[in-house]
This record gives structure tokens, sequence and C-alpha cells, in this order.
């Protein structure tokens, strides 16, 4: 397995896979590696002749008074499960390699960014789209991998990659979720004991709310306060937003036809999670 900081060698690395026919899977993540990562370097890796894994806690996608000093690190155990998982290359920048002095360009993907997560963290989806777009040129992929658990990450990615032309597919995976349902997350490290007894209440929720759709029901308005009933029964859990929008567009639903998707961001402590289900 290759360990590569600097972009130039990235793009060497993958300049040669390219020049042989072989195409590159990649996997951008901020590190700590869970299972839902491993999942996708799985598929990058069965999928592609090569598959890179990048790991680069972006300062930028975070607020001030956000977790980024905070946000797990573990270098170490990362580069042994991309050992294990058989990964060609791990690509590991630094800030300064990422964001040179006088670095001044940026990428905002208007419209779906002017809901759930991105009214909620202004600038995040700006700083996601900007690393991203930065780490698609360096390693140059013919596929990217993203987990459904940040959904509208997924959606921001997707219309960046279209309305810039970018020759290459978004290929989004399942959540991959803890026994208990709990999606796996870098954050549920945060968890104390009795935090992360109680965090399974916000999939519960949205697989009660997913049975009222599966039987009939079409108000988001019903099924997005059985999400708030449900948490509301747990007084560890506060919930944020329950919302019903369009799968591809993200605009908020009165009433659901096909296509949506039914998100959730809660707060258990300061740690904060996001989850969702398709509709
Ligand atoms: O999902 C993440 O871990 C990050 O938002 C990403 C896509 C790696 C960009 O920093």
């Amino acid at each position: 397995m290759k360990i590569i900081k600097s972009i130039s060698e990235m793009q060497a690395f993958s300049c040669e896979a390219r020049s042989t026919g072989e195409t590159i899977g990649f996997v951008p993540t901020m590190g700590y590696l869970h299972e839902g990562h491993m999942s996708l370097a799985r598929e990058a890796k069965a999928k592609n002749a090569k598959s890179v894994l990048s790991i680069f806690v972006n300062p930028t996608q975070f607020g001030p008074s956000e977790d980024f000093a905070a946000y797990p690190r573990d270098m170490d155990g990362d580069l042994e499960k991309c050992e294990k998982a058989r990964v060609d290359a791990v690509f590991v920048p630094d800030a300064g390699e990422m964001y040179p002095d006088g670095f001044s360009t940026h990428v905002d993907v208007a419209g779906v960014t002017d809901v759930m997560e991105g009214i909620r963290r202004p600038g995040h989806f700006r700083g996601v789209a900007t690393v991203v777009l930065k780490l698609f040129n360096a390693v140059m992929p013919d596929r990217a991998y993203f987990g459904q658990k940040d959904y509208q990450q997924t959606v921001v990615i997707r219309r960046m990659t279209r309305d810039l032309n970018l020759d290459m597919e978004v290929v989004v995976m399942p959540t991959v979720r803890d026994p208990d349902g709990l999606a796996m997350s870098s954050r549920n490290a945060y968890l104390s004991g009795p935090e992360r007894a109680a965090a399974p209440v916000i999939y519960k929720a949205l697989s009660e709310a997913g049975k009222l759709y599966n039987t009939g029901e079409r108000s988001a308005g019903v099924i997005a306060a059985k999400v708030r009933e449900v948490i509301g029964g747990e007084p560890m859990v506060n919930i944020e937003y329950a919302e019903v929008s369009d799968a591809e567009t993200l605009a908020p639903l009165r009433q659901i036809q096909t296509g949506a998707v039914l998100a959730v961001a809660a707060r258990i402590g300061k740690t904060r999670l996001i989850d969702n289900i398709l509709l």
C-alpha cells in the first residue's frame, strides 16, 4: 500500500494507472475509519483496478464553534485498516498541501445547500464541495464512493459533479449501522455510555415513520411528527429537525409521491448526529 502526501505524487500515481487503462475507485474520508468507510473501500476495490482512500480532516467545513480540534484522529489505526482492506494508495495531504498561502477559490453549490444541514451549518457545504473537488483533481477517480448517512452531502457532490462536467461517477452506498440501528459515524466516539444507550432512538424513530409510509401515509407532516414523537420519548436526545424532502432536489415536501428522503438531526449532550431513510 502506498502512502502519498503530495498532490503531485497522487496525480502521478493516478496518471500511471489510467495510462494503462486501469480504473480508480476513490473513497474520500476524514479518517477515524469505521465499518461504514471500510464498506466503501471494499466496494472501490471490488469495482476498480485501483482503490484510493484519502484521510484529511478538512478545516474549512467546520464552523467556528464546531469540533474541528476535537475531531477524533487515529492515523496509525486507519492505515492498518486500509492495509487490511488492501487499499492500493492512501492519500494523506496536510493542510498546507491542500490550502497553500493565498488560497482563494471556493465552490458554492446553490439551492440544494439552502435546506437542512446547509442552513444550520453555514459554510459547511462550501468547505465540503471545495475540498472534494480538490481531492477529485488530485486522485482523478473514475468512481467516488460516499455513504448515504450524509445524504445532503451526496446530493451536493452529485450536483457539483454534473454542473462542472466531471468525467466520473458518484456512487452512494447504504448506511452501515451498529446492531442496535445507530448509524456508524466517527462522531459516535464522543458519546458517553448513557448517551450511546439512548442514541438508537434516532433510527427507531426513522423506522417507525418508515412503517407509516409503508402502510400508506403520504403526509410529510404526519411522517415528520412521528419522528419527533418517538425521539421526544427519549429525554437525552434533542431533535433539531425532521424533514421530508425531494430526494434529488431536497425541496421540502408536503405530500410524498415517490423519491423522498426523511432526514433527522439530533443532539445528544454535546454530540450532533444525523441520519436518514429513503421513502
Ligand atoms: O464525509 C466526509 O467525511 C467529508 O465531508 C469528506 C467528504 C471527506 C470531505 O471532507
